[in-house]
C-alpha cells in the first residue's frame, strides 16, 4: 500500500549512481525470473512470449538485461542516455531503461495482436519498475522518445521495436 501511495512521476534527479544491488533489484522487479523451474517472470506476457527486453543505458555503456541468467550483457560502449529523450532528465538520471519488443518471439500471432500484446506487456514492466522505485525511494519517469536515432545507435534488429523508455535515479 505504501508503494502504491508513493508511485508518481519524478522529472528532476541527482546524478548519483544507484549501486549494483539496487540496479540488480530494479531489473529483477522489472521482468526478472520469479519461478526458476518454469522460467517465468515477475510480469505476465501474452502467450508467455517474453518479447520485451529491457536495455539499460548507463554512463559506462548500453547493456541488455538477460533475465534467464540475471546478468547484464554489454551491447555498446557509448553513453546513450542523452539519446533517450530531449528532456532535461535524460542528461542527469544515471539509469535510462529502454523497453524493446522483439516481434520475432511471437509465433502464430496476427500482426495487430502482436502490436497490442507488446504495448500491454511493456506497460506491466513499466509499472513494476515504478512500484519498485516507489518502494526504494527512487524516482522514475515513463517517457516518449525519438525512436529512430536511438534504435540506430542501439543497432536493433529488423523485428525489434522500441516501445517506451523510463529514466530512473535519486530524486533531487
Ligand atoms: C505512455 C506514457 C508516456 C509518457 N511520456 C512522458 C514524456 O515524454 N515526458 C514526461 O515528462 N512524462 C511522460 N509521461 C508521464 C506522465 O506525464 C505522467 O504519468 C502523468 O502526468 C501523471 O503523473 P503521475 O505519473 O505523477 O501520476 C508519460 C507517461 C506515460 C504512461
Amino acid at each position: 500500500m505504501q508503494a502504491l501511495e508513493q508511485r508518481r512521476t519524478t522529472r528532476e534527479f541527482k546524478p548519483d549512481a544507484l549501486g549494483d544491488q539496487m540496479l540488480s533489484d530494479l531489473l529483477w522487479a522489472a521482468c526478472g525470473v520469479n519461478r526458476p523451474g518454469e522460467g517465468k517472470r515477475t510480469v505476465p506476457t501474452a502467450k508467455n512470449a517474453q518479447e520485451i527486453d529491457v536495455y539499460v543505458a548507463l554512463v559506462e555503456g548500453l547493456y541488455r538485461y538477460e533475465a534467464e541468467t540475471h546478468r547484464l550483457r554489454q551491447v555498446a560502449r557509448e553513453d546513450l542516455r542523452g539519446l533517450t529523450s530531449g528532456q532535461e532528465f535524460a542528461r542527469v538520471a544515471p539509469v535510462a531503461l529502454v523497453l524493446v519488443a522483439d516481434f520475432a518471439r511471437f509465433k502464430d500471432t496476427a500482426e495487430a495482436d502482436a502490436q497490442r500484446y507488446a504495448v500491454f506487456d511493456a506497460g506491466a514492466i513499466a509499472q513494476n519498475i515504478s512500484l519498485y522505485c516507489a518502494a526504494a525511494g527512487l524516482g522514475t519517469v515513463v517517457h516518449e522518445l525519438p525512436r529512430e536515432p536511438l534504435a540506430r545507435a542501439m543497432q536493433l534488429g529488423e523485428r525489434q521495436s522500441i516501445i517506451m523508455a523510463q529514466a530512473v535515479g535519486w530524486p533531487k
